[in-house]
């Protein structure tokens, strides 16, 4: 069984996520106590530094991106820190590095040792070849991987591959940071532990999903990698597809992570094969959001480009629960706000006994706001209070849960925070396993396919709108309006 890890070793310490995710959620979790007393940090990354100019990078990323409360004594945190410089493409520095970090595979004497890849994938090769080099991919070495995992089938195969040649999948972690979400992991308490909404939850008396993560910020200055990734590849072939994956499958029997994974899989190998007029992508043109004016995509890239900002897909997940309902995901940058949310849809009551009165129906909605709001809101008819001399008047009105004051006191938790922590005790429950990694991109693939073959490019969208007009018919020709 795998035990809890004493070293956590970082590839891409001085990178932009270590700054700004990783040494701050192992910072608050140090703080809050959750990290066992002998845990060491040792960080890698190319440039030469010693540990102690190591620490302070970590101690300015601290003060810059973790507020000042959940800090802790960053003394003892920084404590834990240490630093090797290596050059990942070459085997030298491997045994160094092993030197720095200590035995790997005596489990009884040193616990285990929890690796975290947070550079270019085109890196994850040669690391585990010198990983291998240097004998730490010993059975009680795990390995977190960030993504992307390729940029298609083909490439994610390989890099999987790869990583399977010294890790067995059981110690495999790869990151899809939305699952960190408290918010996403809250989707599984809400169907699996309340009786009331899983009899409803299939085709007899869902109309329709849809599933938004919109975005108000542009490129960030990630030109490169999101100009060869698009919104297809960087939002809806990892998080909306888990996103997905979650409301769509079938109760699991244990909350292990063979059994949730199992369940998971399930719903992503039924997604049926996307047609053209069921997608729509677009590009942002230069706009204003909450009255600011922003470039247009093309502007901050420096070239035109036919990299898809924003995409809209009616999905459909084939299988006896869900027939005939279709999903409906958007996601984009330079939106008029920052969104994530599930909207299921229910079907009007079969027999309206007040719309003979005159009454104006319209069906329930569960609405679940993962960020920025954390709140579940399910939409009632009730009656307008009056003697109804002219008829019954009924209206939607909204029954609301905000996590914030439902739990108050608790500090709302970096997505890392849970994963890193899940990485250190070894559970994969939050993580995504192989098979899942492929069925979405074959999913994707064959979204790109019909892209190809149909010629289809981005249609343009000012920034601060809700994407191309034709999103917006996607779903109306359905009779179908997107959530506000
Ligand atoms: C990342 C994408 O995976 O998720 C980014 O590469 C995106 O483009 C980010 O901005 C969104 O994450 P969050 O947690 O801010 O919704």
């Amino acid at each position: 069984p795998a035990i809890t890890a004493d070293r956590l070793l970082l590839f891409g310490a001085t990178g932009d996520l270590a700054r700004r995710m990783l040494l701050p959620s192992l910072c608050a979790l140090d703080a809050d106590g959750l990290l066992t007393e002998n845990l060491r940090i040792i960080g890698t990354a190319r440039s030469e530094m010693d540990d102690n100019t190591f620490r302070d990078m970590a101690r300015e990323a601290l003060e810059t991106f973790l507020p000042a409360e959940r800090r802790g004594g960053m003394a003892t945190f920084l404590n834990r820190l240490s630093y090797q410089a290596l050059d990942a493409t070459t085997l030298t520095g491997y045994e160094a590095l092993a030197e720095k970090v200590g035995p790997s595979d005596n489990a009884n004497e040193d616990g285990g040792l929890a690796i975290f890849l947070s550079t270019a994938p085109s890196l994850f090769g040669p690391t585990i070849a010198g990983l291998k080099h240097a004998g730490l991919t010993g059975d009680h070495v795990r390995i977190g991987l960030e993504k992307p995992l390729g940029t298609d089938l083909e490439s994610s195969c390989a890099i999987n591959d790869a990583v399977a040649d010294a890790f067995t999948e059981d110690r495999i972690f790869r990151i899809d940071h939305y699952l960190g979400k408290e918010t996403v992991q809250n989707l599984l308490a809400l169907r699996f532990a309340n009786i009331l909404f899983e009899p409803i939850w299939n085709s007899n008396y869902i109309e329709h999903v849809q599933i938004t993560v919109a975005e108000t910020v542009g490129l960030e200055g990630r030109v490169a990698f999101y100009d060869d990734a698009g919104a297809l590849r960087d939002m809806v072939q990892n998080h909306m597809l888990q996103l997905l994956a979650l409301v769509a499958m079938e109760p699991p029997t244990s909350f292990d992570a063979t059994a949730v994974r199992d369940e998971k899989v399930k719903v992503l190998r039924a997604l049926r094969r996307v047609e053209a007029n069921e997608t729509v992508t677009g590009q942002y043109r230069a706009g204003a959001i909450k009255g600011e004016a922003v470039p247009g995509y093309d502007d901050e890239l420096g070239k035109e480009s036919d990299t898809e900002t924003f995409a809209a897909i009616k999905a459909h997940v084939d299988n006896w629960r869900w027939k005939g309902v279709p999903f409906y995901l958007r996601t984009g940058k330079r939106l008029p706000e920052r969104v994530t949310e599930i909207v299921v849809r229910f079907r009007c009551v079969p027999h309206s006994i007040f719309e003979q009165m005159g009454a104006t129906m319209q069906p329930n909605s569960l609405v679940i706001g993962i960020q920025p709001e954390e709140n579940i809101t399910l939409s009632l008819m009730a009656k307008v209070p009056g003697l109804g001399v002219d008829g019954v008047r009924l209206r939607e009105v909204p029954l609301e849960i905000t996590m914030p004051d439902a739990f108050v006191g608790q500090h709302r938790r970096i997505a890392y925070e849970r994963l890193l922590l899940d990485l250190i005790n070894a559970d994969q429950t939050l993580f995504v396993r192989r098979d899942e990694v492929e069925a979405q991109w074959h999913w994707v693939d064959a979204i790109r396919e019909v892209w190809e073959a149909a010629d289809i490019k981005p249609k343009t969208y000012g920034a601060g709108s809700w994407g191309p007009s034709a999103a917006i018919a996607l779903a109306e020709r359905d009779g179908v309006s997107w959530h506000e």
